[in-house]
């Protein structure tokens, strides 16, 4: 029979990487954790209507991207193409922004995007993102940023930059707007690029072709425009992260593929990664709550690209988690000593240890040499003559020597060899 494929651009993680997906998932989840968020799961399909009005209509991630259907009540439904719009939508349903402010929320899980697949590209992806939602202060703003580069940093990572700028808010952005709109207007630009740029003229800033760079060059900027209120928000925002020591380059033309952004905007850039150099990226909503039906509260996160960051380590060389499988592997000769090991190996994982062992009867051979793939650092060899004298066989797979200790203190000899 024809065996069948996994779904096209989606990727598999299975031992051993899945272990450095996992071990760069933790980091990123552990730096919000210490920060004080605190953890939400959401459902992966939402109403369509939530991503329509929140993310916008004008993005690509909502006109082409959307894995939509109808389910069988007749609703249109959507696989979430990003996590804000969801926690925005759980916020005001369960009234958490009616306690105390900001409420900090942490999510990991799958998102899904109808992209065209190409490294570091996937159609389900994985994030580690964070909401802080009920405060406007700049140094939440730094305090988010922060936290992902210190979760990046805890991963090992040092080869990317944080590109930062500020989009202006409903007071200022509207006449930048137009200022580029008609700065473009006079450009002689293509009409797709004029259709785009009637549908959203900051989008033009991002366009990667070189003829067009060259024509932006003197293309007004909105970091030259902001009021006087999103002035000074941002530039103490940047003075909360000198004072952190944390590293940032200004990035004026820094496009947002979401249409939510307000003021800081930033994004985790590692040029190692190729095309899809993104590894995370985020900013303030300030009218985002509203506009899903909550309170005009305004909010700032991001979303971390868990497959990214793991392929930034992979082109960093580094070595994240655990590479070893369990670290106590073991080898029963015979059907008694096979029953003794089952117990041993109980205790051992009561005990807190890793341990997986052979199975089927296996010869003494075969079975160390899967002792020494698995990884583990000790293993304990059990042969009928080691049974009826109540001892087992600990050996110490790195220095290869080895010992018999009474099966009664093997557990005790296995945790001082691990120690
Ligand atoms: P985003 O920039 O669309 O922002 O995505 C954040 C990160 O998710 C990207 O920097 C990238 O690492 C990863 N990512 C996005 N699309 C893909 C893909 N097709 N394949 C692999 N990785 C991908 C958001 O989603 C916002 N919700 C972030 C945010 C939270 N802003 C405020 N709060």
């Amino acid at each position: 029979m024809a065996h069948i494929e996994g779904p096209k651009g989606v990727p598999d993680y299975y031992p051993p990487v899945s272990r450095r997906f996992d071990a760069v998932r933790g980091h990123l989840v552990g730096a919000a954790d210490r920060a004080g968020y605190g953890l939400i799961e959401l459902p992966m399909f939402e109403s369509t209507e939530l991503f329509t009005r929140g993310v916008g209509e004008s993005t690509d991630v909502v006109s082409k991207e959307m894995y939509t259907f109808t389910d069988r009540g007749d609703r249109s439904i959507t696989l979430r193409p990003e996590g804000t719009a969801g926690v925005m939508r759980a916020v005001i349903e369960h009234g958490m922004d009616r306690g105390a402010l900001p409420v900090k929320l942490v999510y990991s899980g799958e998102f899904f995007r109808a992209e065209r697949p190409q490294a570091g590209r996937y159609r389900q992806f994985h994030q580690v993102g964070i909401e802080a939602i009920g405060s406007d202060d700049p140094a939440l703003d730094a305090e988010v940023i922060a936290v992902g580069h210190e979760g990046f940093s805890a991963i090992g990572l040092t080869g990317y930059r944080i590109e930062l700028t500020s989009l202006g808010d409903a007071a200022c952005r509207p006449a930048y707007r137009e200022l580029l709109q008609s700065f473009l207007d006079g450009l002689p630009l293509d009409e797709p690029t004029r259709e785009r740029a009637r549908l959203n003229p900051l989008r033009v800033l991002d366009d990667k072709r070189p003829q067009v760079q060259e024509l932006l060059t003197d293309a007004p900027l909105m970091i030259d425009h902001l009021c006087a209120d999103c002035a000074a928000h941002f530039a103490q925002v940047r003075t909360v992260l000198d004072a952190l020591g944390v590293p940032y380059v200004l990035n004026p033309r820094m496009v947002r593929g979401l249409d939510y952004y307000t003021r800081t905007t930033f994004e985790y850039v590692h040029p190692g990664l190729g095309a899809q150099s993104g590894m995370g990226g985020g900013g303030r909503y300030d009218g985002l709550m509203a506009e899903l039906g909550g309170q005009a509260l305004s909010g700032i996160g991001y979303g971390l690209g868990v497959d990214r960051a793991l392929l930034a380590a992979d082109a960093e060389g580094l070595e994240v988690g655990t590479t070893a499988r369990c670290e106590v592997y073991g080898v029963p000769m015979g059907e008694a000593a096979s029953l003794e090991l089952a117990v041993l190996a109980g205790k051992l994982r009561a005990a807190g240890v890793r341990v997986d062992r052979s199975y089927g009867g296996r010869g003494l051979k075969a079975a160390m040499k899967s002792a020494d793939s698995s990884g583990a650092r000790v293993a304990l060899i059990l042969g009928d003559r080691d049974l009826a004298e109540g001892a087992v066989v600990v050996r110490d797979l790195v220095s290869g020597e080895q010992r018999s200790v009474p099966l009664a203190e093997s557990v005790d000899a296995v945790r001082e060899l691990l120690a």
